[in-house]
């Protein structure tokens, strides 16, 4: 199913990551690292960095980090698989053939050959949309406003009247009909057998990310139903992890994305200048499109229609986006319908004047809730402000919360001060309710804490990584199982195998990760920062997170230990005592020879 470990490790090191990543960032020496602006978020002033001496890289700003491999697979999307082929290729290093199990092989040859149907069929459709018989596709798309250089830049075509040609066409070619029924482009039937699905339809080629055509959508030229017929889920079609337009929106150099719900939104914006428009396929938003997004940019516009479904579409959307950690906004194109028809009455500059004026994603919510009330009626109002102080209660960050109090108060009338005493009210009340009396600050000290023994545990890698040095004498006090984190735990499991070996290598770690998400986390751990320069500051640093780190893993420990077990309870009171006496004494003298 994979490379061996030194084959992954051998194209690895042949690939220097200052050398990869200069072909996509310019990059400036600083001391022992290289900075640039970093490729994956938006920034005016570098934080991207990449050790020669790691080989790695990490973006201070966005956290975005990793090996050589990591930054193939974010930067061009690359599976792990592909990330290894590619740098093999760059290095001259010969791959082995991979020892897929039977079944993956299978499925990675299926999936090679549908998308290979699909790009013949985009051809297909292309050709058609420019011979004599696309004639009135080709008008209808120029009469709804579109420019050769759009129409080529998405690939449109054409499906003509017959219904078996296309499915002809790619007999020709044998293929077999198992495979050509795999695809999503024919319809069977009992009586009339195998035909195609799309005919007398303008098509829309669904590209993914890397421009590969995974999909179609055929609208009807006219009023005809069902107005869009699109290609079912296939080995090679999740609806709900791709969005239109994104290959070509992921290199805009506007500073967000705008998600919209058409593909002929997404094209009449592309052709206006608003190159960082993308679709949904027909479905909601889904979290994973969420996660997708926020891969390219930190704001989303939602640029949904006009109706109440769109209005709905944005309140399910914006919590989704905002769990991914994007800012979001909603622009309003009333008394247009949508995207496309908005740009084609009002033209560019007026298009580009509602995106300044989107609305905050927090107010646009409120706004829509108090419509739901009748404010002329005192229990209406108080409803409609008891569910206001409810929202604001989500904030966490006091002074956000804050400063949307105020702006709600004016907007709505109401005393700020009044709002501000709902809000605490609730906050207790909800303390009540849930039957713990448990003040909210001691709550929040609670979730500081963790996140502090996780801070703790990433410090201590980077230390282990840094300074290798330390390893052995650390032994005594810290072991993998000290790490709480199951994924840290594994990470330190590996620092300790490596340093046995004789040599302790992170960005081989990585190596080990095939999912990037994954890849990001591990090189995250590597880079907490420690900048001291004394022996004494380091050791008392050291000293700290050792502590630290240790208190928690016996705490965590001991609160899930078994009453019963006595000898468990006795090994865990022996450590204790050891911390005790490592807190008073301090680390022995040369930690760091
Ligand atoms: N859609 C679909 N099937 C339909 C109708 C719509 O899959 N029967 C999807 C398509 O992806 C379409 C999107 O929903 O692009 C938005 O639909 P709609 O607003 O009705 O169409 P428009 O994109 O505005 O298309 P047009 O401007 O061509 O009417
Ligand atoms: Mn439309």
């Amino acid at each position: 199913m994979r490379y061996s470990d030194d084959i992954i490790e051998e194209v690895r090191t042949r690939n220097d990551i200052v050398d990869v990543i200069s072909g996509y960032v310019k990059l400036q020496r600083r001391g022992s690292s290289y900075f640039g602006l970093c490729p994956f978020h938006n920034e005016k002033s570098p934080s991207f960095s990449v050790s020669p001496g790691k080989q790695m890289y990490y973006c201070f700003g966005c956290g975005a980090g990793g090996n050589v491999y990591t930054f193939l697979m974010e930067y061009e999307n690359y599976s792990f698989q592909e990330a290894v082929k590619a740098l093999a290729d760059r290095a001259g290093v010969r791959l082995p053939e991979i020892e897929y199990s039977r079944e993956a092989r299978a499925l990675a040859d299926r999936k090679a050959l549908l998308l290979e149907i699909n790009k013949q069929a985009a051809r297909y459709f292309y050709a058609k949309l420019r011979a004599p018989e696309g004639a009135a596709a080709m008008k209808y798309l120029t009469g709804r406003g579109l420019d050769d250089d759009t129409i080529r830049k998405f690939g449109l075509g054409y499906s003509d009247r017959y219904n078996n040609d296309l499915y002809r066409y790619l007999k020709k070619q044998n293929y077999t009909d198992e495979v050509l029924k795999e695809s999503g482009l024919f319809n069977i039937d009992e009586k009339r057998g195998i035909y195609d699905k799309f005919w007398n339809r303008v098509i829309f080629p669904i590209m993914d990310v890397n421009s590969r055509v995974i999909g179609f959508g055929g609208r009807v030229m006219g009023d005809g139903k069902p107005k869009y017929l699109n290609s079912p889920e296939t080995k090679i079609f999740d609806k709900s992890r791709n969005l239109y337009g994104l290959h070509a929106a992921r290199s805009s150099r506007r500073k967000n994305l705008i998600i919209c719900e058409g593909y002929m939104d997404v094209i009449s914006m592309h052709q206006a200048g608003f190159t960082n428009a993308v679709a949904s396929l027909g479905t909601a938003l889904t979290s994973q499109q969420a996660g997708l997004l926020k891969r390219y940019t930190d704001e989303v516009l939602i640029m949904y229609d006009s109706d109440d479904a769109g209005v709905r579409a944005a309140l399910r959307a914006i919590p989704m986006l905002r769990a991914v950690g994007l800012a979001t906004k909603v622009v309003s194109l009333k008394p247009h319908k949508d995207p496309d028809e908005f740009i084609r009455q009002e033209g560019k500059e007026a298009f580009e004047e509602r995106l300044q004026k989107a609305e905050n994603s927090f107010l646009f919510e409120i706004r829509i809730l108090q419509a739901g009330y009748d404010m002329a009626d005192p229990q209406g109002k108080s409803d409609f402000f008891h569910e206001v102080a409810a929202r604001l209660l989500k904030f966490e960050d006091e002074i956000e919360r804050n400063s949307y109090l105020e702006t709600v108060a004016r907007l709505y009338n109401v005393q700020a001060d009044m709002l501000r005493k709902l809000v605490n009210r609730l906050a207790l009340k909800g303390a009540g309710i849930s039957g713990i009396i448990e003040p909210k600050k001691s709550r929040e000290r609670k979730q500081e804490k963790e996140g502090g023994t996780e801070k703790a545990q990433k410090l201590m890698l980077t230390w282990m990584t840094s300074y290798p040095e330390i390893l052995g004498g650390l032994e005594k006090y810290i072991s993998p199982e000290d790490f709480t984190n199951p994924l840290y735990r594994q990470v330190a499991e590996m620092v300790e195998d490596q340093f046995r070996k004789g040599e302790v290598n992170p960005a081989r770690i990585i190596n080990h990760f095939e999912d990037s998400e994954q890849q990001k986390k591990v090189a995250a751990l590597f880079h907490e920062q420690i900048a001291l320069d004394t022996e004494a500051e380091k050791k008392k640093a050291l000293l700290d997170v050792v502590c630290n780190m240790k208190e928690s893993s016996i705490a965590g420990r001991l609160s899930g230990l078994d009453p019963t077990d006595l000898a468990g309870l006795q090994k865990l009171m022996e450590e204790k005592k050891k911390l005790e006496a490592l807190r008073r004494n301090g680390l022995p003298e040369g930690v760091f020879q």
